[in-house]
């Protein structure tokens, strides 16, 4: 095959505008050849279980899926019962960018909480948390959160422990969409059990694209009694991958040594570097805390226009002309100071 990109050009739209880091790549041609029993009863996704029982307890399980959107609508749906309803932010992954899959595919309700910064808290929670008992209301069973969050921003550990205390006196579980997940553990610097199973969370939706994977994320279920049937979902749901071995091999490669820390350190480090690269210059308005991989920006007028002809990124907000910027694994600083540059001069 002829390649037909450019492989030097790298933009700042998403962490999945990158491609496949290079051990991902290997990991997926080393678990290639010979046969392997298909459907998950295979050696990398046995292997894949121990791993991260590792980071996240000798309770935890794992249940690899194609992507996000799967992980999420599966973890709420093995959640919640037919009459179940979702909390979540106005800013949730789930609420803003899943199409309709949860509730089309899930059949939930999400009850979403205006957040200034992505975050719930339990007094916002409680602004949904009713009704328990009254048959006319979608009954609350799961809150939703995000680590780290749609913004770019984080939960401290006592946080999250304090709506998964909030949600279990309530009779609710708590989910987490961990999509990035390593980013949110890089910045804090804490093991990925400090926020989760320590924390009281009940499932979550492991990250693995967004952090130099081809594909693949996983459902992690660590409240024992909390797997409501995900074995049976997951297939009804799609998400069953026949050959599982190279989707469980890939997560093996990037959580069993440090690749998954590496990789999401570095990230973090670009968007600071963005960041403080671009903050003191005249007209620039960084809109939000960079506590991790993303920058939301707002520029002064003509800036945006003339940035896009070189590099794609989104539009966050177009009322007040937000942008983000975000970074990825492969980054490197010369992409940053690059536009860094572009920026000081369109301003100047
Ligand atoms: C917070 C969050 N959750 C989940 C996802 C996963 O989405 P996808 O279904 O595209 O893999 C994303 C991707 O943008 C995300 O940002």
């Amino acid at each position: 095959m002829t390649r037909l990109h450019d492989a030097d050009r790298r933009d700042f739209a998403s962490d999945n505008y990158a491609g496949t880091h290079p051990e991902i790549l290997e990991a997926i041609a080393s678990a290639n050849g010979g046969h392997q029993t298909s459907y998950g009863e295979d050696v990398y996704t046995a292997r894949l279980q121990t791993v991260l029982q590792q980071h996240f307890g000798p309770t935890a399980s794992a249940f690899p899926v194609f992507n996000g959107t799967g992980a999420n609508v599966l973890s709420l749906q093995s959640l919640l019962p037919r009459w179940g309803a979702v909390i979540c932010s106005d800013t949730a992954h789930i609420q803003t960018d899943e199409n309709g899959a949860p509730e089309r595919i899930g059949a939930l309700k999400l009850l979403t909480v205006p957040t200034p910064d992505g975050k719930l808290t339990p007094d916002l929670v409680a602004t949904q948390a009713w009704g328990f008992g009254d048959e006319h209301r979608a009954q609350p069973g799961v809150v939703s959160i995000t680590q780290s969050t749609e913004l770019g921003t984080l939960y401290t550990p006592d946080e999250i422990r304090a709506l998964a205390d909030q949600a279990h006196a309530l009779g609710m579980r708590l989910h987490l969409d961990g999509a990035r997940i390593s980013n949110a553990a890089a910045a804090l610097d804490l093991p990925l059990r400090a926020f989760t199973t320590d924390a009281a969370v009940d499932v979550v939706s492991l990250g693995g694209t967004k952090n130099g994977l081809l594909f693949g994320e996983a459902v992690v279920v660590l409240t024992p009694d909390a797997d409501g049937g995900l074995l049976y979902l997951r297939k009804m749901d799609m998400q069953l991958a026949s050959k599982m071995r190279f989707v469980s091999a890939q997560l093996v490669a990037l959580y069993e040594g440090d690749l998954w820390l590496r990789s999401a350190t570095h990230a973090n480090a670009m968007a600071a570097r963005l960041r403080a690269g671009i903050e003191h210059l005249p007209g620039v308005r960084v809109t939000r805390p960079t506590q991790a991989n993303g920058v939301f920006v707002v520029f002064p007028a003509g800036v945006v226009e003339a940035l896009r002809r070189r590099w794609r990124f989104y539009d966050w907000d177009v009322a007040t002309g937000e942008v983000r910027l975000m970074c990825s694994f492969d980054t490197t600083e010369s992409d940053v100071d690059e536009l860094v540059a572009a920026v000081a001069s369109e301003v100047a």
